[in-house]
């Protein structure tokens, strides 16, 4: 079997990247930077496979210029960056890593929500800033979460290791979705509501759901108002499923009482504003950046091209139906 040509999109965990320089020539992008597309399109010539990142837009001009390329293994559990119809009508392969970011990405979402109420952030800035002159009966009050509501959107794999979080601070779990889930029901005494519902009577609100077309803004200023003024919002899925020109304004005229972000509409830039409130934190899209998850990932998106390599099929592959097509 002859060593496949693949390209790395950006620098990975060195296991990962060992593992594939074994079996594989690799060339890889140090820069650190998300590549042009421009530059992505030479970069991907006569490739025999390409491992790349949520950040590269894997379009049919890319696997076009990627012509004889037989995997885009793409470093992440989202996979909205590339167009799965046009990999498998040119016969490429596309895989993701799920399963191994599952409970890093719920636990940051718990992060952000217990940052964001008990106004961590905040008052660290203050205290550097010099400003904190003893204890003060004022001083940064927050929401209490022990005893309130959350909302779950979206009960798949990441919302499920969320909400059975929720018992041990003694919340009560509503959830929406598409359907019931009876699974998630069981692990976490959620109660199936729509989606009014959950806006209407959650104190806080996490955001889990993947971004498809009937996900995109799903959230917007309709929704905000239908919020407690006291709620709070936390998005680990992907930044489009919110409105966020208008959640911006929600938290700026105070519809809701904060935010807890990872993830932005228009990554990297923030919406006009964003930046200025107080009210919401805003991590650069690390839910996943454990070095345990990263590299897991690594040795995933790596398993994936050497399985397609060997001509078996890839673990976690999104379009099997092109496998048993050749
Ligand atoms: C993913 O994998 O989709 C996360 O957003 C980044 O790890």
């Amino acid at each position: 079997m002859s060593r496949w040509n693949v390209y790395v999109t950006n620098e990975i965990p060195k296991p990962a990247l060992d593992m594939l320089e074994e079996f594989c020539d690799m060339e890889v992008n140090r820069t650190g930077k998300v590549l042009e597309k421009s530059v992505l399109l030479e970069k991907v010539k006569g490739r025999d496979a390409v491992l790349s990142l949520l950040t590269d837009p894997i379009d049919a001009e890319v696997m076009d210029a990627a012509k004889g390329a037989k995997i885009f293994a793409n470093y992440a559990v989202g996979f909205n960056n590339i167009d799965i119809p046009a990999a498998t009508e040119r016969g490429i392969m596309v895989s993701n890593t799920p399963g191994v970011l599952t409970d890093t990405t719920a636990e940051m979402a718990w992060a952000l929500l217990f940052s964001t109420a008990r106004r961590v952030v905040e008052s660290d800035k203050y205290s550097r800033m010099g400003k904190y002159e003893g204890w003060g009966p004022m001083l940064f009050l927050g929401q209490q979460v022990m005893n309130k509501t959350v909302g779950v959107i979206g009960a798949g794999r990441i919302g499920l290791s969320f909400a059975k979080r929720a018992k041990a601070f003694d919340m009560k779990v509503l959830y929406s979705d598409v359907a019931a889930n009876p699974e998630f029901e069981k692990e976490t005494d959620g109660q199936y509501v729509s989606l009014e519902t959950l806006l209407q009577e959650s104190d806080f609100v996490s955001v889990h759901t993947p971004l498809l077309p009937e996900t995109h803004h799903l959230l917007g200023e309709r929704e905000f108002k239908l919020m407690k003024n006291t709620a709070i919002l936390i998005n680990t899925s992907r930044g489009p499923v919110v409105n966020e020109a208008e959640l911006v304004k929600a938290l700026q005229t105070g519809e809701i009482w904060g935010a807890g972000l990872d993830v932005y509409e228009f990554e990297p830039e923030f919406a006009p504003g964003l930046l200025e409130l107080d009210n919401a934190i805003v991590c650069p899209h690390i839910a996943s950046a454990t070095f345990e998850t990263r590299t897991k990932m690594g040795i995933i998106a790596v398993t994936n091209i050497l399985a397609a390599m060997r001509g078996e099929l890839p673990p976690t592959c999104l379009n099997p139906e092109v496998f048993k097509n050749n």
